[in-house]
């Protein structure tokens, strides 16, 4: 983990299904008035699909073409723009390397947000909606295997948190520059 602190102005949140991303970024862009970009949100609205049908009808490598493609469209409006974001990625965003080699190369501060996989295991059970949830081992096993890419993080948060405990911890972590969105 990088403990360099220095101000950034593209900021991912990363971490497993069930992990908070969409809601803590939702929080902390709405806290700095910075715009918040959620990935899979991006996808769906592109395709007209939702992600489990996505997935039903075109299966993972299209879904993870489609979300290679609209990463590529945050970074590059990023650039463009020169203003900052808040972006909530996927869960298996950064485990596609291509995507972290993307991410690295464009100056993106990384955050996990880490939680133990029973509490994900809880969290993803109420909700239908995720189709790489299939059953427990399985769950398990990909969490395992996708542990190295959220280490590779420059940050990490304990998210097995109230949301609001959570937000203030990435706020905390002093790489928000004081800009106007
Ligand atoms: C995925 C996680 C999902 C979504 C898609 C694939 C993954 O996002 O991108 O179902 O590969 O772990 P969340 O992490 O927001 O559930």
């Amino acid at each position: 983990m990088i403990s360099e602190i220095r101000p950034r102005r593209l900021v991912c949140l990363t971490g497993f299904m069930g992990s908070g991303k969409s809601t803590a970024g939702g929080f902390v862009a709405r806290q700095l008035g910075w715009p918040h970009i959620d990935l899979d949100k991006r996808i769906t609205e592109a395709a007209g699909l939702s992600i489990p049908e996505i997935f039903a009808r075109m299966g993972e490598p299209e879904f993870r073409r489609m979300e290679r493609e609209q990463l590529e469209r945050v970074v590059g409006e990023h650039l463009e723009s020169q203003k900052p974001r808040i972006v909530s990625l996927g869960g298996g965003t950064i485990s596609q390397p291509q995507n972290l080699a993307l991410l690295r190369e464009n100056g993106a501060a990384l955050i996990w947000l880490h939680c133990p996989v029973e509490q994900l295991l809880l969290r993803c059970a109420i909700v239908t909606e995720r189709p790489l949830f299939r059953d427990e081992a399985s769950f398990r096993r990909l969490y395992e295997e996708r542990l190295p890419a959220y280490e590779s993080s420059d940050y990490r948060v304990d998210s097995h948190a109230e949301p609001a405990r959570v937000v203030e911890q990435i706020l905390a972590l002093g790489i928000f520059p004081r800009v106007i969105a």
